[in-house]
């Protein structure tokens, strides 16, 4: 598999896509489906919201969306990988509310509709900085006034803090484009692409954050 970013740890191999749920509950000891209810219920998703999933992965993220959604809701997955696609194709077979497209987020995307949500989760930490500026762009293209981002990501924190355990696995699992994802001040960023009314939700010891911003109505 030739990668776009030869040192991004978002682009998964063939056999870690196809087995990437699999993973994400073996490697957080059963805690991921919890944790993970749980940050999509502080989305306060609504019933007829329309949600755009960037880096969609398997669906895993879109089908607890879609649960809080009714018939008028519409969910888009946007991903890069054939063996996602299959998954989250599976997921939702039969389910005409939601779509599945093969497409780079790391460009500029127009899909010629705008969305209530966007969501992104564990993506942009895996970009080259200079690259998350066109997530962030697409974000904000495809957002209708008043609508909100929301980045599931790690936090801002200080590696050399961590406990030295935490820090030996984080810097094992990770690519260097997460190192650099940390230190950021991720809210002044998105200020200066015109989100503003920040909320937070800070998980899993304060390494993990659901950062919401909104796009003024
Ligand atoms: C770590 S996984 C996260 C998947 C999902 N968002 C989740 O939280 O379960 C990263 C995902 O980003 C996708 N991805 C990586 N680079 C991408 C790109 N340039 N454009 C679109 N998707 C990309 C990968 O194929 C993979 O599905």
């Amino acid at each position: 598999m030739k990668k776009i970013y030869p040192d991004s740890g978002v682009e998964l191999n063939p056999f870690v896509s196809k087995n990437y749920d699999k993973f994400m509950n073996i490697g957080s000891f059963g805690f991921y489906n919890g944790f993970i209810k749980k940050v999509i219920a502080q989305m306060k998703i609504e019933e007829d919201d329309t949600v755009l999933d960037l880096g969609c992965g398997t669906g895993r993220n879109s089908k607890l969306i879609s649960s809080y959604l009714g018939d008028n809701g519409r969910i888009t997955g946007l991903d890069i990988s054939p063996e996602m696609e299959e998954q989250f194709l599976n997921t939702f077979k039969g389910d005409t509310r939601v779509k599945f497209i093969n497409k780079r987020i790391d460009v500029p995307v127009d899909l010629g509709e705008t969305y209530d949500k966007v969501f992104i989760s564990f993506v942009i930490h895996g970009f080259p900085h200079e690259v998350r500026s066109e997530v962030i762009k697409n974000a904000y293209k495809h957002l209708k006034p008043g609508g909100a981002f929301y980045i599931l990501d790690f936090a801002e924190f200080d590696m050399d803090a961590m406990p030295a355990l935490y820090r030996f696995v984080f810097k094992k699992v990770e690519c260097k484009y997460a190192f650099d994802y940390i230190e950021r001040d991720w809210k002044e960023i998105l200020s200066g692409y015109g989100f503003g009314d920040f909320e937070e939700h800070l998980y899993m010891k304060k390494y993990v954050r659901l950062l919401k911003g909104g796009k003024g109505a």
